[in-house]
Parts: C-alpha cells; structure tokens; sequence
C-alpha cells in the first residue's frame, strides 16, 4: 500500500520536471503527453515487496527432520536505474540471502522479489573463491568476453582480446596483467579483476556483496574509488552490501538497514544518518562515528 502511493507521487514529481525542466507549482498533469511520460528517468531495476525468505534446516532435536525457519520477514525496496543502493546490517541479518533470492539462488520465498535487468552479477568479498586458479587473468577475461557475446555473431580473437585489455585498463590494470595467475596477484588486484569479469559482461545490475570487507583499508578506498568511477562510466545500477556505515554514506545515494532479517529503517543515506528513526541506526551511527 505504502509502496503503491509511494511510485504515484514520483510519477507525478518525473512529469512535472519533464515538462519544464524544473518544478512547477500546482497541477501540471493535463499538459502531460505519453511520450513526455516515457522519458522520465527513473526507471524500477529492483523490485522487493513483501517478501519473505526461509531456509530449510535440520531440526537439532530430530536430525532427520526438517524444519523452516524464516530469515527474511516481510522485506519491500526499489532499486532505480543508475543509483548505487546500499544494503546495511551486521553479520547474519540476511543481507546475502535477501540478494541471492533477487538471483534465484534461494528458492522458498513468498512475496516479490524481480530484478528488470539484463545479465545481472555478482561479485563477492573473498574475490579469491570466484577465480578459476588454473587459467590465467587474461584467459579468463576473454572466456567471459565469449560467453556472453555468443549472440552478438562470431569475433576475431584480436577482437575478444583487445576487449579483455581494455576492461583490464578500465580497473586499473596493465596489458601485463593478462599472464598473470590469480595467486600471483594481491587481493586488491583480485577484486579489480572480478570486477573486470563481470562488467565485460555488460551487467545493467551490479550487486557488490561486501566487496571491499576483506580489504585493507587503502586497498578498500581504491576499490571503492574505482567502483564510483565505472558507475558513472557505464551508468551501472548497483547494489552494494556492506557493514560499514562509512563505506556506505560515501557511495549510496539510498540505503536500508536490517536487524534480524527485518528492515528496520531505509531513506536517502545522509537524512537515515543524520536524522535516525530507530534506536538501532542511533547505535549504529554512533559506533560508526566513532571508529573514525
Ligand atoms: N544455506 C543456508 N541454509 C540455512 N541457513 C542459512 C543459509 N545461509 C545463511 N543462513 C542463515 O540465514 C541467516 C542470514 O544469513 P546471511 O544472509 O548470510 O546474513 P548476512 O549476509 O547478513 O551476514 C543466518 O542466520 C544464517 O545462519
Ligand atoms: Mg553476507
């Protein structure tokens, strides 16, 4: 309900702008045309309503039976096109299971849980798991290239690996990096190629699950440089999990919180940290100011 009223009224905000090019008072909606309507940004990449996520787990007093315990209680966002979204919450609140179920990787849900873009990724934070240790970067990087431009007709390999090369670039890698094996490289470096593997794909939904957690903290401010960098590049829409509220206020236009597999609170980012609803994100904020 609180949903529905809520795209009416950005609806209403987009035609207004589309119009005049900035807001205009009183009632503008009977001058707008369909084809105005159409290009109004904003377009929905994710969207969550009411969703409820279980998991099947083993019963501890009966092993042999089942039992379903619900990790995700009745969860609902929107994600918009071009934004970066964050995901908050500390260890265990369900933020990689309420992002896998976006993926189908979980399957007992009930709710909606679509995302409306095409070949969405996902990178992780132990960058390590995700690359193959038997090929090389450069191998990798044009196997990715292929099999996901099947359709577009056959390439040249000097196509495909020039493609490589310049998506190695793009994260601030050199051409010598091709011959390198995983483990030859440092773990900022092996984030910078995951993240190379999945835009080569041409991602419209980035989903960043803790991706810099692993890192030491300059390493973690070079990825997160980088990320802002190819978002702006590519117009990438990307959801961006995190525990750190730092990390967050500097790259979330919008951002939730969980507790328990609840939301407790979700806005734009400086008005949640500055003006929390809830005790939990006072407490959050207040650990998090200071560390600094
Ligand atoms: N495959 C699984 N089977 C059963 N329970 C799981 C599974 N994965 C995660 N959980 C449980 O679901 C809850 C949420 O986990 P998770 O989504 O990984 O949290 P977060 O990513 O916020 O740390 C935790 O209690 C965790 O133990
Ligand atoms: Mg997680």
């Amino acid at each position: 309900m609180e949903k529905s009223e809520e795209k009416i009224t950005d609806k209403k905000i987009g035609e207004k702008e589309n119009i005049t090019g900035k807001k205009i008072e009183g009632n503008g909606r009977s001058t707008v045309k369909k084809a105005e309507k159409k290009e109004k940004p904003g377009k929905t990449i994710v969207e969550v309503e009411r969703l409820n996520i279980y998991y099947d787990e083993r019963d501890r007093k009966h092993p042999f039976r089942k039992v379903r315990r619900q990790v995700g209680y009745d969860l609902s966002f929107s994600v918009e096109q071009g934004e970066i979204f964050g995901i908050l919450g500390e260890s265990g609140c369900g933020k990689t299971t309420l992002v896998k179920t976006l993926l189908h990787m979980v399957e007992d849900y009930e709710g909606t849980a679509v995302v409306h873009a095409a070949h969405p990724q996902m990178i992780f934070q132990d960058p390590y798991s995700s690359l193959n240790p038997a090929r090389k970067v450069g191998w990798l990087l044009q196997e990715a290239y292929r099999m996901s431009h099947k359709k577009a007709g056959a390439k040249t390999r000097e196509h495909i690996r020039q493609e490589a090369v310049n998506m190695l670039q793009k994260v601030g890698l050199s051409e010598k990096y091709m011959e390198h094996y995983p483990r030859e490289l440092s773990g900022g470096q092996r984030q910078r190629v995951c993240i190379a593997l999945t835009l080569i794909q041409e991602p419209e939904l980035l989903i960043a699950d803790e991706p810099v957690s692993a890192l030491d903290v300059t390493i973690q401010a070079q990825i997160i440089k980088l990320l802002l960098k190819l978002q702006k590049e590519m117009g990438l829409t990307i959801l961006f999990i995190t525990h750190d509220l730092r990390v967050a206020s500097m790259m979330c236009r919008h951002v939730l919180i969980m507790k328990e597999g609840r939301i407790v609170e979700q806005g734009e980012t400086k008005e949640v940290f500055r003006n929390p609803k809830s005790d939990y994100t006072a407490r959050l904020v207040e650990i998090a100011g200071q560390k600094v």
